[in-house]
């Protein structure tokens, strides 16, 4: 896996490691994983995905056969570096299908809501349509979509992949999306009962819980290759809320939660130019995709999760 101590990957490894050993599992990032969790340790290696040679030579030595490919500068970081965004995320990306298709490993790709546009249908995004995305970050996506695709039709490398909505997690802390007011809502609802928010009340944003996404990832990995249409790309969600929407299901166990706004304008831009909700049937029929977590049961289960980490500031 590369970037395996971001958000995703501090989860996703530890799920990897469980279902198919300890062992058996090769975390990768430019930094070191969080702090020791009871979870066992498996393997760590320094790799920085924009170094093919780097990639190669730890596909080599572990005799890898998947690539989990989740090193990527995300959303709103992207729009204030887009250079190095492009670089690490399309230079990486390339390195890693190159690798797949010498040392013939699957790959998966998370993409991502943010492959969508202002001209894509607003609500309810279908699997397939229009994506004209304004956002470095959403180019480097669709771009690494359609070259998954070019890898699996060209080559027959077996890619596989999401659009990912906003995940919401109480491990790892988010990298710099525009969906990461709702992770920080929940930390800052325990710490000071109050949180000013960074998008409008009314944005309605597609959002799943970090349990929901990692099983959708092992639940695609594992399909059944003969059932699979689309193959990659796969639009997932669980939950469609608005920060207003949050702040009332999080006051039904904290009473005093009070939120506020200072909006800021670069990210309420990146969240106006993506849909509000996006159609998730093919996932449904092509791989049996299904969530279990609601707007309700994850709010229970984040402020349940975090309140034990996490103490009230006096
Ligand atoms: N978290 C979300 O809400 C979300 C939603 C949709 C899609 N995704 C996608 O999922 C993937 C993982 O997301 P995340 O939230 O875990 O991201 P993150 O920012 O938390 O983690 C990314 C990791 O990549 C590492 N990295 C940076 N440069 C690297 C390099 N040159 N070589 C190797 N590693 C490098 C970072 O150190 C970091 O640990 C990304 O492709 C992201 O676009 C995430």
């Amino acid at each position: 896996m590369t970037g395996a101590a971001g958000q995703i990957g501090s989860e996703l490894v530890p799920a990897l490691r469980e279902k198919y050993g300890v062992d058996r599992v090769v975390a990768t990032d430019i930094r070191m994983p969080g702090p020791p969790t009871t979870a066992p340790q498996g393997p760590f290696e320094y790799l920085d995905c924009t170094r093919a040679d780097q990639v190669q030579e730890v596909v080599r030595r572990y005799r890898v056969r998947a690539i989990y490919h989740l090193a990527a500068l995300l959303s709103a970081i992207a729009e204030s570096r887009p250079q190095a965004a492009w670089n690490l995320n399309m230079g990486g990306l390339y390195h890693v299908l190159e690798v797949a298709r010498q040392y013939r490993c699957a790959v998966f790709f998370p993409s991502s809501i943010g492959a969508f546009g202002p001209t894509t249908p607003r609500d309810m995004a279908p699997q397939d349509t229009v994506q004209r995305p304004t956002t470095m970050y959403g180019v480097t996506k669709v771009s690494g979509e359609l070259i998954c695709d070019y890898y699996a039709s060209r080559f027959g490398v077996d890619v596989r992949g999401l659009r990912l909505p906003g995940l919401i997690s109480h491990v790892a802390p988010p990298g710099g999306g525009t969906t990461d007011y709702a992770v920080e809502i929940f930390y800052q609802a325990i710490r000071y009962r109050h949180y000013t928010c960074f998008l409008r009340g009314d944005t309605a944003l597609d959002m799943m819980y970090m349990a929901d996404a990692i099983r959708a990832i092992l639940q695609l990995m594992e399909a059944d290759r003969t059932r699979l249409i689309h193959h990659n790309a796969f639009n997932v969600t669980a939950i469609n809320v608005t920060p207003e929407r949050l702040a009332t299901e999080i006051r039904k166990h904290v009473p005093e939660f009070v939120i506020d706004y200072e909006v800021d304008p670069i990210r309420q831009a990146i969240a106006d130019s993506w849909p509000r909700s996006v159609d998730d049937g093919a996932a449904r029929a092509e791989w049996d995709w299904s969530p279990a977590y609601d707007v309700a049961a994850m709010t229970k289960d984040m402020l349940e999760k975090l309140g034990t980490k996490l103490r009230p500031a006096r």
